[in-house]
């Protein structure tokens, strides 16, 4: 039915009240809809939770739906699938993959770890399951802190496979982490020089921003943290203006629980491109997940063994972020 597409590409009749379908199938199914901060609106209200790359994963892992219906990436689908193998992990879109899932393929990690004997390794969320197997632990953005600060001080640890995150963590934590060079491809467009005019401009903001932005961007934030940390930030700061650098998605939920302030999505180097938008994320839409409800496909498979060695490191993460 896929038919090398990453969807059922089924025609829909459009007097389908898609929501109203989608909540039908959502019952018939028993499922749980788990949904990004960075797909659309419309995606996010549908979903019964909506949160972080951590708070996805334990909401996964503490579901008892019989179907997992993942609005967001392939990885983190993959995440959800890992934690819960009995159950069915379904997706609107199969090639919603990740520029930090895809800059580190499982055979040139394995020969960059080899190059580093005695290290640990701690893989950012953002990754392939492939490279989960090859890994001590786990972390994400809201959580990366805390657990490279469970090694202790002496122990020599790899990071993968975001190299503006583990800049970041080392420079927070004092370690020197050996980095692998890879970067997320909206959260590297941000033009420093456009955000500090922009600052200037509106000196009544506040500037924050994911770690997964280059150091430069993040000399100048008055907040760094995971979307949902942005997110709790805009709501406790007496500030009325923010200026926002991550994905234009976040805005979506800035918006509804602060109806009275002021959002600004950070410029990029090139203003006409759309970089804030993660074309990866933008895969998903009504349409593909109401299809993608009710043929219960595309599906997210994986061999056993990938499932076994994946689930130990994901397992203490989510120990360590209880
Ligand atoms: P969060 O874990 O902060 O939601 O980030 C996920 C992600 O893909 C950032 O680009
Ligand atoms: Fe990956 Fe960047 Fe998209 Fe997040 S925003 S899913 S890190 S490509």
């Amino acid at each position: 039915m896929l038919e090398g597409k990453g969807f059922i590409d089924e025609p829909i009749d459009p007097k389908l009240d898609l929501v109203k379908e989608i909540n039908r199938l959502k019952k018939e199914r028993n499922a749980v809809i788990l949904s990004h901060f960075y797909v659309e609106g419309e995606l996010q209200d549908i979903a019964d939770y909506v949160g972080d790359s951590l708070g996805l994963a334990q909401a996964a892992a503490n579901t008892d739906a019989e179907t997992i219906v993942f609005v967001g990436v392939h990885f983190m689908a993959e995440t959800a699938k890992i934690i819960n193998p009995q159950k069915k992990v379904i997706l609107p879109d199969l090639k919603a993959s990740c520029s930090l899932a895809e800059s580190a393929p499982a055979e040139k990690f394995a020969a960059f770890k080899a190059k580093y004997p005695n290290h640990k390794v701690i893989t950012y969320v953002n990754a392939t399951a492939d490279l989960k197997t090859m890994s001590d632990i786990v972390c994400t953005s809201a959580n990366a802190q805390k657990i490279v600060e469970s090694f202790p001080k002496d122990q020599k640890l790899i990071f993968a496979p975001d190299k503006n995150l583990g800049n970041y963590i080392n420079s927070i934590t004092g370690r020197n982490m050996v980095l692998w060079d890879g970067a997320c491809v909206v959260h590297e467009q941000y033009s420093v020089e456009k955000i500090a005019d922009l600052i200037d401009e509106h000196s009544d903001a506040e500037f924050i921003a994911h770690p997964e932005c280059e150091k430069p961007v993040l000399l100048l934030a008055k907040h760094i943290g995971s979307t949902t940390s942005l997110l709790n930030y805009v709501q406790s700061s007496s500030a009325k203006k923010f200026i926002v650098a991550t994905e234009s998605g976040i805005l979506h939920q800035m918006i509804k629980a602060c109806p009275d302030k002021i959002f600004i999505p950070a410029p990029s180097i090139d203003s006409t491109c759309g970089c804030n938008d993660c074309e990866f994320m933008k895969l998903n839409s009504m349409q593909k997940l109401y299809n993608c409800m009710k043929y219960e496909q595309p599906e997210v498979t994986l061999p056993e063994d990938v499932i076994e060695k994946a689930r130990i490191p994901i397992q203490r993460m989510l120990d360590i972020s209880k």
